[in-house]
C-alpha cells in the first residue's frame, strides 16, 4: 500500500524554512565504534530533519550506519559529534534523567529483535513501560485500543513463548507505543514477519501518522515497506547517499538503483 498522493499530510509538513521545528533533527552526526586497534566510523557528518507528522523510510545495505542513526536518534547512545534536536530542543545538554525522562515519554523504540520479557504476560510486557512512567492507568486505557487494533486482545495473558512471531512482534509495538510518544523509531519492524502480518504493521505505523500525528522513522530492506513512508533517506558507508519522495513517478526505481539492484 503506497500512500495516496492526495494526502493531506504531505501539504502540512513542509521541511523548509518557516516549517515548524522539526520533530525530530540530526545535526552532524558521527559516531565511531572501537574494536581494539581499529575503528569503525559508523555514522559520519549526517544530517537529517523529519517534520512532525511525517514518515520516513531509512534504507541502505547492511552496515551502513541504519540502526545506529536509529539509537542516536532515540538518545539510546550518544553521538562523537553532532547533537539531535527533539521538537527543536538540543538534547546535547540534557543529564541522564532528563534523557531518561525524554527517552520514556516522547519516544517509542521497535527493535528488531522483540525483547519481551519472557516471563511476563503479554499485557505486563506491553504495560511495563507505563508503569515506570508512573502512568499505569492511562497505559490500561490505551491498552485496549492498542490490543484491538493490533489483534491480540484476546492473547493478552499469554507469556511471549506462547505467541506466535507476529503476535510477539505486535505485542512489542503496543509496549513502544503504550506511553502515546510522539515519535517512534521502528527498526525493521516487519523483518521476522509473514507478509500479513508485516502489512499490519505498517498499516498501524501509517495510521498513527495520519490519524494520530505521529512522527515515525522506520529502517527497512522492503522496498515496499519503505514506499508506505513520505519519503526514504538511503546511507551509504554511514553518509546520507540521497533521498526520494515516495510520492515521485520515479521513487521505485531510484529505490533500485540505490540498492545496486
Ligand atoms: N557495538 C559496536 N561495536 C563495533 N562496531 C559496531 C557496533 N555496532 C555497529 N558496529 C559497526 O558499525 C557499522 C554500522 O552498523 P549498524 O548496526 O548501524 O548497521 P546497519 O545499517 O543497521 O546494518 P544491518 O542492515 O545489518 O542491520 C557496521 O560496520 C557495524 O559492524
Ligand atoms: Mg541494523
Amino acid at each position: 500500500m503506497t500512500r495516496p498522493p492526495d494526502s493531506p499530510r504531505s501539504t502540512t509538513t513542509a521541511d523548509g524554512p518557516g516549517a515548524v521545528a522539526p520533530a525530530l533533527e540530526a545535526v552532524a552526526l558521527s559516531k565511531r565504534y572501537r574494536l581494539g586497534e581499529v575503528q569503525i566510523l559508523a555514522l559520519d557528518d549526517v544530517s537529517l530533519q523529519i517534520a512532525p507528522g511525517s514518515f520516513v523510510a531509512v534504507m541502505g545495505p547492511s552496515g551502513s550506519g541504519k540502526s545506529t542513526l536509529l539509537h542516536l536518534l532515540g538518545l539510546l547512545d550518544a553521538p562523537d559529534e553532532g547533537t539531535v534536536l527533539i521538537d527543536g530542543q538540543d538534547t546535547a545538554g540534557l543529564d541522564d534523567d532528563a534523557l531518561t525522562a525524554t527517552r520514556r515519554d516522547r519516544i517509542g523504540f521497535v527493535f528488531q529483535t522483540f525483547e519481551l520479557i519472557p516471563n511476563l504476560s503479554a499485557r505486563e510486557n506491553v504495560l511495563l513501560p507505563a508503569e515506570v512512567a508512573g502512568r499505569r492507568a492511562d497505559g490500561e486505557r490505551l491498552l485496549a485500543s492498542l490490543a484491538e487494533h493490533l489483534d491480540v486482545a484476546d492473547r493478552l495473558e499469554h507469556r511471549p513463548a506462547q505467541l506466535s512471531g507476529g503476535q510477539r512482534q505486535r505485542v512489542a509495538l503496543a509496549r513502544a507505543l503504550v506511553n502515546d510518544p510522539v515519535v517512534v523509531l521502528a527498526d525493521e519492524p516487519t523483518g521476522n514477519l509473514d507478509s500479513v502480518s508485516g502489512q499490519e504493521v505498517l498499516d498501524l505505523l501509517r495510521s498513527g501518522v495520519d490519524d494520530r500525528g505521529w512522527t515515525v522513522a522506520m529502517v527497512t530492506h522492503d522496498p515496499n515497506a519503505a514506499m508506505i513512508a513520505d519519503r526514504i533517506v538511503f546511507l551509504r558507508d554511514g553518509r546520507v547517499a540521497g533521498e526520494v519522495d515516495t510520492r515521485s513517478d520515479d521513487a521505485r526505481e531510484r529505490i533500485a538503483s540505490f540498492a545496486g539492484v
